[in-house]
């Protein structure tokens, strides 16, 4: 068989070319005389792996030398406790833009560390908007205001950020991260698990403002506390290395590609594709309000739930695979991460033209 166009939401397709690269590597790595995955993660081979890899990522992103790189384990669901028990420490409140089973994950662990205000939410049409950031109301006392830039089960994402606040903005990006132009600086923490935009599952990535090291009490257990990684280079114990090493191929794809600029019009162009699909149809409708869609996760239905299953089905068996939708919206997902190439979409559109035309 060969390979499909693999629409998952995560882990999600990895670049053909870091796939060949690490195929190439996989026996021996360079003059090592072995597997990256049989490597010591106190070797200089992997220490230059992951220096590397920091390095890369810095410059994709732009991420001055005042904030931390950090490569941990947990996924992204770790740092939902890992952030307050580090930093909501001064009032031990913060505040939550509520977006979906993300941020409600984040907000179970934020109830058993402290409070947490739920300052906006698009709980009344299952999550299908990102509230409007001028009509909340922060609050001053919170340690921090936490979202969530991108909605990988919605198919929504943030098109402004609250600014003007007086308080760290931490942001979950597990599903965004590198697919459009950021600014790092507008951020204090960023967080995001690598099976998406980054490579395999096992690592996360945590971008952390230095000036918010002080905040940290005393007594979080050893690997818990954010300074255990930072004064350990994200070696204080055996990190993910394997995934840590096609991170650094996926951060060099990147960079050879052009960078984050050049792939976000790339993804601008890869959503236009499928929503003008969406818009032009009559038989498929888009869940996420136009303004607010993810460039990363397509969600559309066609109101019928035995229809959207044939599709689903359908598509499989034409090479398209993983289009089924999360339970909580249904119908049908199309996750188009960096990875997924141009062709995969038209290759979409067409088969969705094709199975308009043969179930009006
Ligand atoms: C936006 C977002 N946050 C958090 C998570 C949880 O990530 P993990 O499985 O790495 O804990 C996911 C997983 O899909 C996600 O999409």
């Amino acid at each position: 068989m060969s390979r499909v166009y693999n629409f998952s939401a995560g882990p999600a397709v990895l670049p053909e070319e870091v796939l060949k690269k690490a195929s190439e590597e996989l026996f021996e790595y360079r003059d090592s005389g072995m597997s990256v995955m049989e490597m010591s993660h106190r070797s200089s081979h992997f220490q230059d792996i992951i220096d590397r890899a920091e390095e890369d990522l810095r410059f994709l992103m732009g991420i001055p030398d005042n904030y931390h790189v950090l490569f941990l384990q947990g996924g992204a669901s770790l740092q939902f406790s890992m952030i307050p028990m580090n930093f909501m420490t001064i009032n031990r409140t913060c505040d939550i833009i509520h977006t979906g089973t993300w941020t409600d994950k984040a907000m179970k662990e934020l109830e058993k560390l402290g409070s947490f205000r739920k300052v906006a939410s698009s709980e009344d049409t299952v999550f299908s908007y990102i509230p409007e950031i001028s009509g909340i109301d922060f609050n001053d006392d919170a340690d921090y205001i936490h979202i969530c830039h991108n909605n990988t089960i919605y198919g929504t994402k943030y098109v402004e950020i609250p600014s003007n606040i007086k308080v760290p903005l931490v942001a979950d990006m597990s599903s965004s991260i590198l697919s459009e132009k950021i600014k790092v600086t507008d951020y204090d923490i960023i967080f995001a698990g690598a099976q998406k935009n980054i490579g395999p599952a096992g690592v996360t990535i945590v971008i952390l403002k230095n000036s918010l090291v002080d905040r940290i009490p005393d007594g979080i257990p050893t690997m818990l506390d954010y300074r255990t990684h930072i004064e350990n280079g994200s070696l204080f114990n055996t990190p993910s290395t394997y995934s840590i090493y096609m991170a650094g191929l996926v951060f060099q794809w990147l960079r050879d590609l052009g960078g984050v600029e050049a792939m976000e019009k790339l993804n601008r162009d890869k959503a236009e594709l499928l929503y003008s699909c969406i818009d032009n149809s009559a038989l498929f409708k888009g869940h996420a309000v136009k303004k607010y869609r993810s460039i990363m996760n397509v969600t559309f239905s066609t109101g019928s739930a035995d229809l959207d299953k044939k599709f689903v089905s359908e598509a499989t068996q034409n090479g398209l695979s993983s289009l089924n939708g999360h339970k909580s919206v249904g119908g049908m997902r199309a996750s188009i991460y960096n990875a997924m190439p141009i062709e995969g979409v038209r290759k979409l559109v067409k088969f969705m033209n094709e199975f308009e035309s043969h179930n009006k």
